[in-house]
């Protein structure tokens, strides 16, 4: 299809270079519109509910589209196109533009907050226009810090995960930190609590244990949430932080649906879910945690899965896997059990991070998201950086963060993309082979490990690669969340972009680049691929607009001749 179609280097599009304004550019042929911003309403009532000046009101808060896209999944419902879409987090100094620093005063300040991040469910269609939000939609959905949720999994009813609110430690409310996305062969979506720990703070004494420490939770929450709410203060509730930190699936097909947060994935910062599935039938789920020197993982499910059949319990009971990286290009997945962790089924869920130390798997550059090929057995994942890998460094467990063959490089500030081979082309299988598809790096600036790749050249450079997602056709669209200054190590590679890869040849192409200050976040296809959404989170400037705030928005590109793109 178009993506792969000869023509420019392989590519169908005319590759563009680098941008440092704040605008969105694509390739000569392609168009592009906003499909949505924050603050924009997704029912009618709360038409005009955004101000340039002040934001939202907290009394609309949950009824427009939140702050900071990220992740995102397109389901066909009923003949109807519904998009699923994380907001990761928000920006107290735009949101609550009269609080002294952008920390909130009072508990509605708070509930602001809360509101605008989360998920949202929403219709989209194709007007005269393009396509737009389906405003009061039955199929319009916002979550957030305060919906309410299942816990499944073994560590569902476990002592580690009941509070005041929940003695039976099975209900939760919130879903934090929405990161990346995935989706499931049955149609659910699923969203990935990354940060977690921010949200959470220590008002008092607290509790001692290195299931804090390993994940950087205590002292003073992001956004005060604790000043105002005893379930986000540590002192008071020292299980509420357990609880958070899973994928969560989601049912876009059903608004009234209890999302269900599923522990047999592990508790880590979860960056997103790339479910594929094993020559058997089992379910296989690859995910990163993104932090220095954190874990590649991976779970199969027990049961096995077959077409027109619901998910049931194929996210509860299956086996969790460290990745390790051998330096002779082979790899193996260690599963993580009470044999090789030390540790109890339910612990090792809850304090995943220290499983895998335990199991000894390979300290990775920050894993972001990992991608499958549809067209071959291999998946991919992006490094997306790691400033402290080197001689002497360890991860906050205390592993060694020296240099690896998968991750070579010291003060790694570019990035790299790893990909491996499952053995026998099975997804399930505990043995793999891998190779580095590109090291980013800035062949201007430097004649060694820092120039990159041979795939890297002076009109393909970018920096920190974040998002992947693969399109039908087998082509790896990658998107970055780097330094945008366009200075030093960095000159010549300008504003955050999305490129495209080809997995045969490893030529990259530079496909789109976003205002500066952004970062490209989640990518989806329209059900006849002749669109794209592409997010554009945390943007400077005054985008779109031209005036007041920057306002993150997901934006749709196609091709003017309306060619398949995805
Ligand atoms: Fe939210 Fe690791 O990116
Ligand atoms: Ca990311
Ligand atoms: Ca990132
Ligand atoms: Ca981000």
């Amino acid at each position: 299809t178009a993506s792969r179609a000869a023509g420019h280097g392989g590519f169908a599009f005319e590759p563009i270079g680098i941008a440092t304004d704040h605008e969105i550019h694509v390739p000569a042929g392609y168009a592009h519109k906003v499909l949505v911003r924050w603050g924009d309403a997704l029912w009618s009532e709360a038409d005009g509910a955004y101000s340039p000046e002040t934001g939202v009101s907290v009394d609309m808060s949950d009824k427009v589209f939140g702050e900071n896209t990220d992740g995102m999944e397109l389901f066909e419902v009923d003949g109807r196109e519904v998009i699923a879409v994380n907001s990761e987090y928000v920006n107290p100094k735009i949101n609550l533009p009269a609080a002294s620093e952008g920390v909130p005063q009072t508990a509605d300040e708070v509930t602001l907050l809360k509101n605008l991040q989360g998920v949202t469910v929403m219709e989209v269609t194709r007007g005269d226009a393009g396509y737009e939000v389906v405003k009061d939609s039955p199929l319009n959905r916002r979550i957030t810090h305060e919906t309410e949720m299942t816990l499944e999994g073994p560590l569902a009813g476990h002592d580690l995960v009941k509070t005041n609110a929940d003695p039976e430690g099975r209900t939760v409310k919130g879903t934090m930190n929405n990161c990346g996305s995935g989706r499931t062969l049955w149609g659910t979506y699923l969203t990935c609590e990354e940060n977690f720990n921010g949200y959470f703070g220590a008002t008092g004494e607290m509790p001692e244990g290195e299931g804090y420490s390993r994940y950087g939770i205590g002292g003073e929450g992001r956004y005060a949430y604790e000043t105002f709410d005893p379930r986000y203060d540590i002192s008071q509730e020292p299980n509420e932080p357990h609880r958070h930190g899973f994928v969560t699936e989601i049912d876009p097909a059903d608004p009234a649906s209890t999302p269900i947060k599923r522990t047999a994935l592990g508790r880590i910062k979860h960056e997103n879910a790339a479910m594929t599935q094993a020559a058997d039938g089992r379910v296989v789920v690859y995910m990163g945690d993104d932090e220095r020197g954190e874990f590649l993982y991976k779970y199969v499910s027990n049961g096995t899965w077959e077409e027109g059949q619901d998910g049931g319990d194929l996210l509860n009971d299956g086996t969790l896997y460290v990745a390790k990286f051998n330096d002779d290009m082979t790899g193996e997945w260690l599963a993580l059990t009470p044999e090789t962790t030390g540790m109890a089924l339910p612990e090792i869920l809850a304090f995943t991070r220290m499983a895998a130390s335990a199991a000894g798997g390979t300290t990775m550059d920050r894993p972001e998201w990992v991608a499958v090929n549809p067209v071959k057995p291999e998946a991919y994942v992006a490094l997306t950086n790691n400033s402290r890998r080197g001689e002497g460094a360890t991860n906050a467990g205390g592993d060694d963060m020296s240099t690896n063959a998968a991750n070579p490089r010291e003060t790694n500030n570019f990035g790299q993309i790893a990909r491996w081979t499952p053995a026998d082309g099975n997804h399930a299988a505990e043995a793999f082979t891998w190779d580095l598809y590109v090291m980013a790096g800035n062949p201007a600036v430097y004649d060694n490990a820092y120039a990159g790749s041979e795939n890297v050249t002076e009109g393909n450079m970018f920096n920190s690669p974040d998002g992947m997602i693969f399109s039908s056709d087998g082509m790896l669209w990658i998107q970055t969340d780097g330094d945008d200054d366009n200075e030093g190590d960095f000159a010549g590679m300008g504003n955050n972009q999305m490129l495209v890869g080809n997995p045969e040849t490893g030529e990259i192409a530079r496909f789109m680049t976003v205002p500066n200050g952004a970062e490209v976040t989640g990518l989806c296809f329209s059900l006849d691929k002749s669109v794209a959404f592409v997010g554009v989170q945390h943007p400077g400037g005054a985008w779109p607009d031209g005036e007041g705030a920057p306002r993150s928005s997901i934006v749709a590109v196609w091709r003017e001749d309306g060619a398949t793109i995805g």
